[in-house]
């Protein structure tokens, strides 16, 4: 472990704490507005198996969008390569909510990680079955994953945003159009918003995201995917995770990572550590605005990156 990493946490802490550029809360889902933007935490795992946390670190959130890192391990781990048959692995350069580039590229999305590819990848792991189950799976995958059995799904938040989803229903109906949907579209989004309104605090993220570090070995369980498939979903992670300010993240931070409205951050430096922030303030590419700017801190600090 990098011996002063609780120092570092500690400082950046600090320091989000006297930031004044702190974001705002994502409007257009019911439940994530009114959180205030005071909020900030931060957890980091390291390899060795070392924890360092600081502020808001254990509180739960809405991890939203980061869920599609733990639906497309689901989804590989049941179709395997076949999934980018339906699905794209190049960024976007468009907002994670865009419609505009499915006209041309036959229904197909651009990747797993903007609401269109994550739409796909639910219904791929609905398989002929009920939201219900589809979720309870996916949820038992994250508690294995974060070692963790009281993570559950924010039922108001799902409800939220089954209610004002207009965007997501567009987007599913039209990729349906295409066949590139299977299942019935109230099915597939029943899955999507739930996945999308689990709720996990930074700790239980860092600890989630250990077998992304570590090629795809969970410590203390043994194996969840192969070394080669850890090494794509990173690489994802990276040219994907911050939509079309995926680029200016590798530019800043230099770390594969994914990111939630709900303010969070899931980052992953392989063999060194995994590393999640919260706070629900977001810059105008709806990424959290502290996360960002902690992560390029502990950058900086730890000298962590992939390049
Ligand atoms: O589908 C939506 O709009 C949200 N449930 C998730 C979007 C999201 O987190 C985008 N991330 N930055």
């Amino acid at each position: 472990m990098t011996p002063n990493l609780q120092a570092i946490v500690d400082e950046i802490v600090a320091a989000m704490a006297a930031e004044t550029e702190r974001g705002a809360p994502a409007r257009y889902i019911p439940g994530l507005a009114a959180l205030s933007t005071d909020r900030f935490g931060m957890a980091v795992v390291t390899a060795d198996g070392a924890t360092a946390m600081g502020g808001d670190a254990e509180m739960p959130f809405s991890i939203q969008s980061i869920s599609k890192v733990f639906a497309l391990t689901m989804a590989l781990g049941k179709i395997g390569d076949q999934l980018w048959r339906r699905v794209g692995r190049e960024p976007s350069g468009n907002a994670f909510n865009s419609i505009v580039q499915l006209e041309a590229e036959h229904g197909i999305p651009r990747n797993p990680f903007i609401n269109a590819g994550a739409i796909v990848v639910a219904d791929v792991n609905l398989s002929g079955h009920m939201p219900r189950e589809s979720i309870g799976e996916l949820l038992r995958f994250v508690r294995f994953l974060a070692d963790d059995e009281t993570i559950v799904v924010d039922e108001a938040i799902a409800r939220g945003e089954a209610e004002t989803g207009y965007r997501n229903i567009a987007l599913a109906n039209y990729m349906r159009a295409f066949g590139n949907i299977h299942h019935s579209v109230e099915l597939v989004l029943g899955c999507y918003f739930h996945q999308c309104a689990i709720a996990m605090s930074c700790l239980q993220l860092a600890m989630a995201g250990r077998f992304l570090m570590l090629d795809g070995m969970q410590p203390g369980a043994g194996r969840v995917i192969s070394p080669r498939r850890a090494r794509r979903i990173n690489a994802l992670m990276l040219t994907c995770g911050h939509y079309d300010a995926s680029g200016d993240f590798a530019f800043r931070i230099g770390m594969p990572g994914k990111s939630g409205v709900g303010g969070g951050i899931l980052a992953v430096v392989p063999g060194k550590a995994s590393i999640a922030v919260w706070s629900p303030g977001l810059n105008a590419s709806g990424n959290s605005q502290l996360g960002t700017l902690a992560l390029e801190r502990l950058a900086e600090a730890t000298g962590w990156s992939i390049f």
